[in-house]
């Protein structure tokens, strides 16, 4: 795949829906992982908490695709706070990685699929996620099938306001 222009990275990421078997090697995905870490973040802090999902923890789950059959699917949780400030821009930090995550990812011709899932009572404990944490996700990874057409934007000039 030739190199594309960050630009052009962040317009062609799509949510895929159904992944190929073909498998990914650990040391890529962890180099995408590791990439995604120079998010920024307070206080660098890091909040950020990457589950790798098993076999067996993924039957549990149940998703209704199981996950486009993505060979690999991990959660991403942001750890909590004791200040309602502080938990909010952990989460941001957080969302942060994830999307650089998924544009390393992008950039390999890997795609991924975002499941919100996580965050339901059944799910959290199943994933045995620590009291205070946010779910931002569980992730399917893999080599797409297809990859859908980008949904349209509103035009971002409609979302802009000028102060004074
Ligand atoms: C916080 C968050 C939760 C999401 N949860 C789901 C989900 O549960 N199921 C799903 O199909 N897509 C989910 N998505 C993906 C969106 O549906 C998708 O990003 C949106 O339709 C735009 O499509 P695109 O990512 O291909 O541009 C989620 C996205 C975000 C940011």
């Amino acid at each position: 795949m030739k190199t594309m222009k960050i630009t052009e990275l962040i317009k062609t990421r799509r949510n895929v829906k159904q992944f190929k078997v073909d498998p990914i090697h650990e040391d890529t995905l962890n180099s995408w992982l590791e990439a995604a870490s120079y998010a920024p973040n307070h206080r660098m802090n890091e909040p950020w908490k990457i589950i790798f999902v098993g076999k067996e923890t993924r039957a549990k789950l149940n998703h209704k695709t199981n996950f486009g059959n993505a060979p690999i699917v991990i959660a991403v949780l942001s750890e909590g706070s004791v200040t309602a400030l502080q938990r909010d821009e952990n989460v941001m930090a957080t969302a942060c990685f994830v999307q650089n995550f998924l544009l390393a990812a992008h950039e390999e011709g890997v795609g991924t699929y975002w499941s919100s899932m996580g965050a339901q009572p059944q799910n959290r404990e199943i994933l045995n996620v620590p009291e205070n944490d946010d779910v931002i996700g569980v992730f399917g990874i893999g080599y797409p099938v297809e990859v859908p057409n980008a949904k349209p934007r509103t035009p971002i000039t409609s979302k802009i306001t000028y102060l004074s």
